[in-house]
């Protein structure tokens, strides 16, 4: 591993690690990818689903030789991939286990406000709290962390999180690898810190923009991962669950991939390409071509985040990490050809919109002037109105916005339209510094004035600072009144 000198650069409160060449931490990729169980869910006779799950405390061995505290739901870390269909009724029993409260909140979920888990469904140690929703939504790779205010930053690093899977009819019929674990992987990527005792820590590096950036990459809760694959074609589910870090994925071999999905659903029809990039809680499915007997690496790229110089770098230096070794097999099973169409994603058009929001966001903490507070509903949007969100990024650090219940469409960065990999369904979006992004949604849920919907920033830091916002959905006007859609 080369070294890089850590120079201070004088620009106002800047100080920061000045590129020197990309360093590659070296790894044997000596552990093999451990797998989220997918969670049984017991199925009553309407058919709908029931999960369990239980937030606890726990110690998982993630370095040899060291026991390291963490958290996790029905696990010592990281909880199972809940898979459920358009059209199911679920309902989830989480039980808290820990020694205080929390929440677990279904990122990228349509559903009523009061099954949100977002900061106001707390649940007190030894509560249990039974959401329950109606899936009706596009097939997508959603997840579920943590959101008490304040504490989610905390909540997540320790290790709750976990995928939630969406199928649909229209999906089923696309050949595409859908074999759980086999040649359907989830890969859930988060940066850590360890310190000398192998213990998670949260110490931020000299004068950090956006909290904790770690040097040890965790897939899945596997340190040093590699996965042995024995399909011709196999489809990654990328998550990037970490609290700071911005990935830019690619392969060693600088190998082109198909990317088939973005946050909330799949894109059109696959999109060629060598990297992808993803900001904290933003999700890319992508499928990967192997050869029989060959290895290839997946890694993060120095990622483009507008701000003139690479991310910030914490005590080992690296700007490049290797994710995960993917080892083919001798003989590959064949798998059929890709589809050219994956989706037929509905646009929405600008002239749809009954209004146009602005949200500004400054320094780690405001939006338009203001920190998050719990007893303020920021925004009141009629049922079933379509409305362009004009985000704009005021500060001098990167942002992520996230925005609840709905998922999005991108019109323009910047003016421009969106690359291909940003034109499908989104429901967070990256923001470098001075840059503006419009999106478009339909709000649709039930009105209920009690149990509003956060629109944040997805640092989360940023985001326990009061980087976030509230908005309830009111009854419709008759200008919005729901249309067939
Ligand atoms: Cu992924 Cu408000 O959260
Ligand atoms: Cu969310
Ligand atoms: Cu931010």
């Amino acid at each position: 591993v080369a070294t890089v000198a850590l120079t201070a650069v004088a620009a106002g409160a800047w100080v920061y690690a000045q590129a020197q060449e990309s360093t590659v931490d070296d790894l044997d990729f000596a552990n093999p990818l451990a797998i989220p169980p997918l969670l049984e869910p017991d199925i009553d006779a309407d058919g709908r689903k029931t999960f369990d799950l239980t937030l606890q405390s726990g110690e998982t061995d993630f370095l040899p030789g060291a026991q390291t505290a963490t958290w996790g739901a029905n696990d010592t870390y990281l909880g199972p991939t809940l898979r459920a269909r358009r059209g199911d009724d679920v309902r989830i029993r989480v039980a808290n286990d820990l020694a205080e409260p929390t929440t677990l909140h279904w990122h990228g979920m349509a559903l009523p406000g009061a099954m949100d888990g977002g900061p106001h469904q707390m649940i007190d140690p030894g509560e249990i709290w039974q959401p329950h929703w109606l899936i009706d939504q596009p097939a997508a790779t959603l997840w579920y962390h943590p959101h008490p205010h304040g504490r989610t930053a905390d909540h997540v690093y320790r290790g709750i999180a976990g995928m939630f899977i969406i199928d649909e009819h229209d999906t089923d019929e696309l050949a595409l690898p859908s074999d759980y674990g086999v040649d359907d992987i989830p890969v859930i990527v988060q940066d850590k810190q360890f310190d000398g005792d192998g213990q998670l820590s949260t110490a931020e590096g000299p004068a950090s923009l956006v909290g904790v950036l770690g040097d040890d990459i965790l897939v899945n809760g596997t340190h040093n991962p590699h996965l042995d694959v024995a399909d011709q074609r196999v489809r990654l589910r990328l998550l990037n669950a970490s609290n700071a870090r911005v990935y830019d994925f690619g392969f060693d071999d600088d190998r082109r991939f198909a990317l088939i999905g973005s946050d909330s659903g799949l894109l059109d029809e696959p999109v060629d390409s060598t990297r992808v990039q993803l900001a904290p809680g933003e999700r890319a499915e992508i499928i990967v071509e192997l050869h029989p007997g060959e290895r290839t690496t997946l890694r993060s790229y120095p990622p483009d985040l507008g701000m003139g110089f690479p991310l910030e770098r914490t005590n080992g230096g690296h700007d490049t990490f290797d994710v995960l070794q993917l080892r083919a097999a001798d003989q590959l099973r064949d798998a059929p050809p890709l589809p050219g169409t994956l989706a037929s994603v509905e646009r929405h058009r600008p002239d749809e919109a009954a209004t146009t929001r602005t949200f500004e966001l400054e320094g780690f903490s405001r939006i338009n002037g203001r920190e998050m507070d719990m007893a303020r509903i920021d925004q009141t949007i009629p049922r079933g109105a379509v409305e362009i969100w004009e985000i704009t990024n005021a500060s001098n650090t990167y942002h992520n916005f996230h925005v609840h219940l709905v998922h999005f469409q991108i019109l323009d960065i910047d003016g421009d339209p969106p690359p291909p990999e940003l034109a499908g369904w989104k429901d967070t979006v990256f923001l470098a510094p001075g840059q503006t992004v419009r999106i478009i949604s339909r709000f649709d849920t039930e009105p209920d004035p009690d149990a509003p919907f956060m629109y944040h920033c997805h640092i989360l830091d940023h985001e326990d600072a009061g980087m976030m916002g509230q908005y309830t959905i009111a009854p419709p006007t008759d200008n919005n009144a729901p249309t067939d859609r």
